[in-house]
């Protein structure tokens, strides 16, 4: 194993997101220097403002790369296009791009940075934990029921340490380049064996229903989630949650050497955070 060094910094995409925030904060702790960005940073960067790029890709020779909302979503596939021509003319020579496992729309998307003509890797995660305690799940944890689509399948879940980890190496990593690199959790899983884990944890009644995907649907349209966000959600719990993606992948083990973090894990060291506490 060779590690890269250099010493323009890295550009890491949602610095204050579930995966970028650990990635900045392992390359720094690797001595590398970062420019990590968001629509809140100095220099900004904003997916659906190009004219915000720039600033952020000056001096910049490697990127990792998280799209919003979701790398599936129609727009993506122009947007990563656009983005990898800017990146190539700023002088980047590697990206390292976040993706879903089995999600067929990420695709194009994806095809954009495998063909950019620069060093890339594609990352394909599945599910995070970090869903429940850093994102959309949250809400439902605190307030003791948690309400989702039903689905007929398990999800090898992972965490974004692990992922973050993965990235780094494929950042730093010159044998790891132009590759797909596929990782899973090693437990495949269901929605309810992560609340009944967390319930048992937190000391708190979760109580956790399941409900017919189109009901769920409709009751977002009612609370009044715009239409993207219920495709969004039609998109992951119709197919990507269909049973393709149920069986682990060893990509993590191969690349760490390591097995990764279970949900007994995940649950131990989230719950240390104070983030599922009821008390202010
Ligand atoms: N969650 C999962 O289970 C899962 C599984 C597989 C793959 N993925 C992929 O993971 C990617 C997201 O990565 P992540 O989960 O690490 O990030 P994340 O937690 O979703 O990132 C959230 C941050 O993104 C920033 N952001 C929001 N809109 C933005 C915009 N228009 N331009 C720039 N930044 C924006 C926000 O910061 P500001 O408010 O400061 O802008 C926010 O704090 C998605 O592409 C998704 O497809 C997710």
């Amino acid at each position: 194993m060779t590690t890269q060094t250099s010493q323009a910094p890295i550009l890491v995409i949602g610095k204050h997101g579930k995966t970028g925030v650990r990635v900045d904060r392992n390359l720094r702790a690797l001595g590398f220097q970062t420019r990590a960005v968001s629509r809140s940073t100095e220099p900004e960067f904003d997916w659906y403002r190009p004219d915000s790029w720039n600033k952020a890709l000056q001096g910049v020779e490697r990127a990792y790369v998280t799209f919003q909302p979701d790398l599936a979503i129609p727009e993506a596939p122009q947007i990563m296009h656009d983005f990898v021509a800017a990146a190539r003319s700023a002088g980047v020579k590697h990206l390292v791009l976040l993706s879903g496992r089995g999600e067929p729309g990420t695709e194009k998307a994806e095809a954009m940075v495998r063909n950019s003509g620069l060093t890339w890797n594609i990352v394909r995660a599945s599910w995070f934990f970090q869903n429940f305690s850093e994102s959309f799940l949250l809400d439902g944890i605190l307030a003791g029921e948690l309400i989702l689509p039903k689905v007929a399948t398990t999800e090898p879940f992972i965490d974004a340490d692990d992922i973050a980890d993965v990235v780094v190496a494929a950042l730093t990593q010159p044998d790891l380049a132009n590759q797909v690199i596929e990782i899973s959790g090693a437990e495949s899983i269901t929605f309810q064996d992560c609340v009944q884990q967390i319930e048992a944890a937190v000391g708190y009644p979760i109580k956790f229903t399941e409900v017919p995907l189109d009901a769920y649907l409709d009751g977002m349209r009612q609370e009044g989630f715009e239409d993207d966000m219920v495709w969004l959600i039609e998109m992951l719990f119709s197919e990507v949650l269909d049973g393709r993606n149920a069986k682990p992948v060893n990509g993590l083990q191969h690349i760490l050497g390591r097995s990764p973090a279970t949900l007994d894990e995940y649950v131990s060291k989230t719950i240390a955070t104070g983030v599922w506490s009821k008390e202010m």
